[in-house]
């Protein structure tokens, strides 16, 4: 057996380890390295990976946030971001092998607390699946308990059709002066810093990845020209919907909901089956026939 960082060569493996181990998930090579090497706060020191006969048979990835969002640098906490291992090779103690290896990394570097793993702007998921007992386990015996959870929501977009509700409301809000736009490229510093002022930096980091589409993955409405909410969606994964933001004066008039089912239905345009959504239970959602809770995730936390 060897530990080796992960580099370019190992990432297709890692995703089959992933789908292998994890009979849930659906991860691509994209997703590994969005989620580790594209990540500009990566840390090869924190990504460990264990080989045997040439294959890697357990991963753990973790993390810190060093450079981006520049307002949220801080060597304070640390997460994991992937804890997987072949189960035939749980019982030989390579997940505590692993998991000490980074958790070491991360205390050496400052974290005073690990979580795991909504490392917003470059996860895998939002927390672990529940499903996952034994990896939930695994994590409790090692000090883990759960500080949050998180819930992914599915919409089916085969069927969805704008809603007459909807179509009302955003007649009505044209009558008062409101419009609802595709963001252009040429309104991208406008945009995020729009959303950086009104939710902050990881929504706004969220936001520039719509950007990197020819056509912005991200609608707005706009009040005599200027920004007063969005929608985006595309961000990291192709199927990924949100986040969705109304300014707090705006609230309560329908925009969020046209919002929604501008991008929902831009996403069905575009040939996706279907939409992930990943927030705290909201009620807002509730609106779209077609939803349906699908993937319950605890955050869990551990002080090093
Ligand atoms: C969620 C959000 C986008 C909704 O925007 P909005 O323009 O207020 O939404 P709408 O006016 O279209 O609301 C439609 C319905 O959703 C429900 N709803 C909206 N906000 C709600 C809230 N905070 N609590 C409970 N229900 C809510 C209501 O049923 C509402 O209909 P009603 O006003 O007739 O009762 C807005 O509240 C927001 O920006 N929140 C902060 C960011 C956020 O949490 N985003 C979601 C996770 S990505």
């Amino acid at each position: 057996m060897e530990f080796v960082p992960l580099g370019d060569s190992l990432v297709p493996k890692v995703a089959k380890l992933v789908n292998r181990c994890l009979e849930f998930e659906a991860v691509t090579p994209w997703t590994v390295n969005r989620c580790t090497i594209l990540d500009p706060n990566y840390d090869p020191e924190m990504a460990v990976i264990a080989i045997d006969k040439g294959e890697p048979v357990g991963v753990v990835i973790g993390a810190q946030r060093t450079k981006a969002p520049p307002e949220l640098v801080s060597r304070e906490h640390g997460w994991l971001k992937l804890v997987v291992v072949e189960p035939r090779y749980m019982q030989s103690g390579l997940g505590d092998q692993l998991l000490l290896a980074v958790e070491r990394a991360l205390k050496s570097k400052g974290a005073k607390d690990v979580r795991v793993s909504d490392f917003v702007g470059w996860y895998f998921w939002p927390g672990i699946d529940l499903r996952y007992q034994d990896l939930i386990r695994f994590l409790g015996d090692h000090g883990y308990v759960k500080v949050n959870e998180n819930v992914e929501y599915e919409v089916d977009l085969l069927g969805l059709r704008p809603s007459s509700l909807v179509l009302e409301k955003e007649a009505t809000l044209a009558a008062k002066g409101y419009a609802f736009t595709v963001a252009p490229q040429d309104r991208r510093s406008e945009v995020i810093e729009w959303v950086h002022s009104n939710f902050g930096p990881l929504y706004s980091h969220e936001v520039s990845e719509t950007f990197r589409h020819d056509v912005p993955s991200v609608w707005l409405a706009l009040k005599g020209g200027e920004i007063v909410g969005f929608s985006a969606y595309r961000t990291s994964e192709l199927d990924w919907f949100g986040p969705i933001g109304v300014s707090e004066e705006e609230r309560r008039k329908g925009l969020g909901s046209v919002l929604l089912y501008k991008s929902l239905l831009s996403m069905r345009e575009e040939g996706r089956r279907i939409a992930l959504i990943s927030c705290n239970p909201h009620l807002f959602f509730s609106q779209i026939p077609s939803i349906r809770g699908v993937r319950d995730y605890w955050i869990l936390s551990k002080k090093l």
